[in-house]
């Protein structure tokens, strides 16, 4: 599959290493760099967006998502009198607001809810980390969910799209521990099925 990362920052060039080993192609491509976002997008089977909350707008502005998935990795970050919050939430997401500018495509959110080391290496973990996904498109969330797979993580349909106002929150829960609660970065969150009821 051909994978169009914008944003080769920690996020994007973590996501890339990941599935260039898994075999898939990708392009990734940043700010004053070429391939720009607009070529990416029309090169890619899927789109991926990891840059900062507030540049979506403007490369929103700049590409053709039409028919194709993209993953909205961003997390809308905001600092508030009681330290870092969300800018947005409980009645939209960042992602909802992709989806606005993007009408076209299939936003599916999802690459939000760990660190970068994370998604850069899921093992040694006693089972696969979890990643949830939220999107309106059925097909487009399969071929996330597969994605997702190829990194290492066990992927969790969390529904619509607009069940991205709990991802959002739910990434913030891994920022707080990570550093508020001193655990560091070395940890992701595991889904644990009871084996005997
Ligand atoms: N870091 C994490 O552990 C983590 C985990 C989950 C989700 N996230 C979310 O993922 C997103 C990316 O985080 P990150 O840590 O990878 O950030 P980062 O290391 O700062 O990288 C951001 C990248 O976005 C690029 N960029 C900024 N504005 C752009 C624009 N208008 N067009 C194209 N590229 C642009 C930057 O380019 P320049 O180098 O030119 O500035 C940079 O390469 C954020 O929304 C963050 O909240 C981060």
């Amino acid at each position: 599959m051909r994978i169009g990362i914008v944003g080769k920052g920690r996020v994007g060039s973590a996501l890339a290493a990941g599935w260039q080993a898994a075999g898939h192609e990708v392009q990734l491509g940043g700010r004053d760099t070429m391939p720009g976002a607009s070529e990416i997008a029309i090169w890619a089977d899927v789109i991926v967006l990891a840059v900062p909350y507030a540049a979506l707008e403007s490369i929103a502005a700049t590409i053709d998502a039409t028919g194709k998935p993209v993953i909205d990795c961003t997390n809308p970050i905001a600092m508030g009198p009681d330290g870092m919050g969300l800018a947005v939430g409980h009645t939209t997401s960042g992602a909802e607001q992709l989806q606005a500018m993007l009408p076209g495509a299939h936003v599916v959110k999802t690459l939000n809810q760990v660190g970068a080391e994370v998604m850069a290496n899921t093992t040694g973990f006693a089972h696969a980390p979890v990643q949830f996904f939220a999107g309106d498109d059925e097909k487009a969330k399969e071929t996330v969910a597969s994605l997702l797979t190829d990194l290492g993580f066990e992927p969790l349909d969390a529904g619509g799209l607009s069940k991205a106002r709990l991802l959002e929150p739910f990434a913030l829960t891994w920022i707080n521990q990570a550093i508020a609660q001193k655990h560091g970065r070395n940890w992701a969150f595991g889904a644990m099925p009871r084996a005997v009821q």
